[in-house]
């Protein structure tokens, strides 16, 4: 993080209001070309730049300052010999003073080119000059290559969206944006907004809650999706709807998520699975044709949910490399090691050439599998003339042979082991795999692998409210024929649900949904809502289901991820405008923020804890 020094501070600040004095208005003086513009066709011409002041430097009396604006950077000099009144206070500038200079380009001399930059071969000697305004020493440098720390970025955020690779990311997320948008009306969809303040959307998170002024003791939900608006106007006829639209889910944060994120929302009426990929794939190839100037084969492989999770571990693996899990459960079965033996499913995974790994590399994914629930981590390395391991020795020479025999061992590979409950089990490998990936440099760069998973599960069991949750959403079609199981088997029964998977990171999800009221009932039912309850909170759907619903599906995409994807950013941070940090709070206009006693008053509420006297 940039230290501030207070004193030398002060005195810049001093120094800046100093300048203050030298600010005029920008009057008539119209921009006639960008920063990142001009080149040797364009020499000898009078020009009229407006930017940022990026470096000045002073050199033999002539004072160069780079000037930057959203297009990029020229260099501009103040020469005493050419343009003495325009020298003569051009030593006050300094960075991010804004500036307006009308001058002469010209040709760099020999020797002073710079070939990293587009503008590189001309500078612009200027004639006359303008300071826009001053301003107070960033805290931190605008230049691409920075050590402030993230929470220093965010606070001061509008300082951090002027350098180069902000401004990159926030033009590629316009670009996506406006692509998909493109896209989806040529192909007939019509954009419909859709309420923000409305009653619980649940997709799985909690609701942000709005208290009613109006009606005293009653909340709005903010949408988690458009889910339920978005069925509704297919029951209205619209046949074909998209959104770009703000989600809210007041969920934990990780890097790929944030509390509220925009989804690409769209949903058809009379389809089936195949044609909703269809459009989806056939938005994405647009956006990879038009904005990444790839072109994209499709259709995207397909990968059952079964074949994921026994493959990979994981419902959105990253097929960009290898380092597949094995079942070997029935390998271990009557074994003598008991872990083995005892356990409902038993899964090993090989890593070529991992036998160098260390010891305290091997501490370290111990570590890592044991927050997916792990209580260890099991492994073995092939030597030459032994296997190597704690464990070796509880394996018999048969179950040895059928272990190397499944995974194709060979002297240099490690393997490791999960032994347990199917679900930890997947988890503790699965993540492990590309933990390895990461760690061992196995994922190539810069290639896009899209996979569909499909056929997910239409439940899964909840063990902290003891009972079945939708796998996706309680709107999800069950799969043909699995009617009856979603009373009956519930744990069984399959979804017509597919989700968009890029490099390991689920980019879209989307269902054919449930059009009958039936069915629906029936829905709420497994998932142990009484009929009254249903009634209470869904009524609206069920009714609008038995007024001639259309069979209907859809898919959203998450924007925000698909664009951090693209961009190669770590963060989903890094392409939204102004997000919120791991605690979910905004650092810049530090909300959420208490309120006053009438605000409260007006709404009915009164807080059972007082905030702390020094707020957050
Ligand atoms: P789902 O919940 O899968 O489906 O969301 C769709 C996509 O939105 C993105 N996403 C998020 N991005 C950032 N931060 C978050 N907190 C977050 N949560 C989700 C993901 C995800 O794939 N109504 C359904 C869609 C449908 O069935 O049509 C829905 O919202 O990329």
């Amino acid at each position: 993080m940039t230290e501030f020094n207070l004193e030398q501070d002060a005195q810049l600040q001093d120094v800046q209001r100093e300048h203050q004095k030298y600010v005029v208005e920008l009057g008539d003086w119209r921009r006639t070309h960008s920063c990142g513009q001009l080149s040797l066709k364009d020499n000898g011409q009078m020009v009229c730049l407006m930017g940022w002041v990026q470096y000045r430097r002073d050199h033999g009396g002539l004072i160069f300052v780079d000037l930057r604006d959203r297009e990029g950077l020229t260099q501009v000099v103040f020469s005493p010999d050419i343009a003495p009144d325009a020298h003569k206070y051009a030593h006050i500038l300094r960075s991010e003073y804004v500036l307006a200079v009308k001058g002469r380009v010209r040709p760099r001399p020999e020797g002073m080119l710079n070939t990293n930059m587009p503008t590189g071969e001309v500078e612009v000697v200027v004639l006359e000059w303008r300071l826009l305004n001053t301003s107070k020493t960033p805290p931190f440098p605008i230049e691409d290559r920075t050590d402030a720390g993230e929470n220093l970025r965010l606070a001061w955020r509008y300082l951090d969206l002027r350098r180069p690779r902000m401004q990159a990311n926030l033009r590629l997320r316009h670009k996506v944006a406006q692509t998909a948008r493109r896209f989806l009306d040529e192909q007939g969809f019509i954009e419909v907004e859709t309420p923000v303040l409305t009653k619980s959307t649940p997709e799985g998170a909690r609701d942000f809650l709005v208290p009613s002024r109006l009606n005293i003791g009653e909340f709005y939900a903010l949408p988690q999706s458009p889910q339920l608006f978005k069925q509704l106007l297919m029951v209205a006829g619209m046949e074909r709807y998209f959104q770009i639209v703000r989600c809210f889910r007041d969920e934990d944060l990780r890097a790929d998520r944030q509390p509220e994120f925009t989804q690409v929302d769209l949903e058809m009426s009379f389809v089936d699975e195949d044609q909703v990929m269809t459009v989806a794939e056939g938005l994405i190839s647009r956006v990879f044709r038009d904005v990444m100037h790839t072109d994209l084969p499709t259709p995207f492989p397909r990968m059952t949910w079964d074949e994921a999770m026994d493959r990979y571990g994981v419902d959105k693996p990253d097929t960009r490399f290898g380092l597949e899990l094995k079942d070997i459960t029935s390998i271990v079965r009557n074994s003598s090691f008991k872990l083995f033996a005892s356990a409902t499913l038993v899964k090993a995974m090989k890593v070529p050439g991992g036998e160098s790994l260390s010891r305290k590399e091997i501490d370290g994914f111990t570590d890592f599998v044991k927050i997916y629930g792990a209580q260890g981590l099991a492994w073995i390395k092939i030597k030459e003339n032994e296997w190597q391991s704690p464990i070796a020795k509880f394996l018999s020479e048969s179950e040895r042979a059928a272990i190397a025999e499944a995974l194709q061992l060979n002297v240099g590979d490690i393997v490791f082991f999960q032994a347990g409950e199917p679900a930890i089990v997947n988890a503790a490998l699965g993540n492990l795999r590309v933990h390895l990936g990461e760690h061992l440099k196995l994922i190539p760069e810069h290639t896009f692998n899209f996979l569909w998973v499909t056929d997910f599960p239409l439940y899964e069991y909840d063990d902290e409210e003891k009972r079945y949750v939708a796998c996706h959403h309680p709107f999800t079609s069950p799969a043909p024929g699995h009617l009856d199981l979603m009373l009956s088997d519930p744990s069984s029964a399959r979804a017509r649900a597919y989700d968009m998977v890029l490099n390991g990171c689920e980019v879209g999800g989307g269902s054919i949904r449930i059009h009958s009221g039936e069915v629906q009932r029936r829905m709420f039912r497994a998932l142990g809502f009484s009929d009254d309850q249903a009634e209470h909170q869904f009524g609206f759907l069920l009714k609008a289901l038995d007024q001639g619903a259309p069979p209907h599906g859809g898919l959203a995409f998450g924007l925000d991820r698909l664009v951090m994807l693209l961009s190669s950013s770590s963060s989903i941070r890094d392409v939204i405008a102004f997000p919120k940090t791991q605690k979910a709070t905004c650092l810049m206009t530090e909300a959420p923020s208490t309120v006053s006693a009438k605000q409260l008053r007006e709404l009915g509420l009164r807080l059972r804890e007082q905030p702390a006297p020094e707020g957050k």
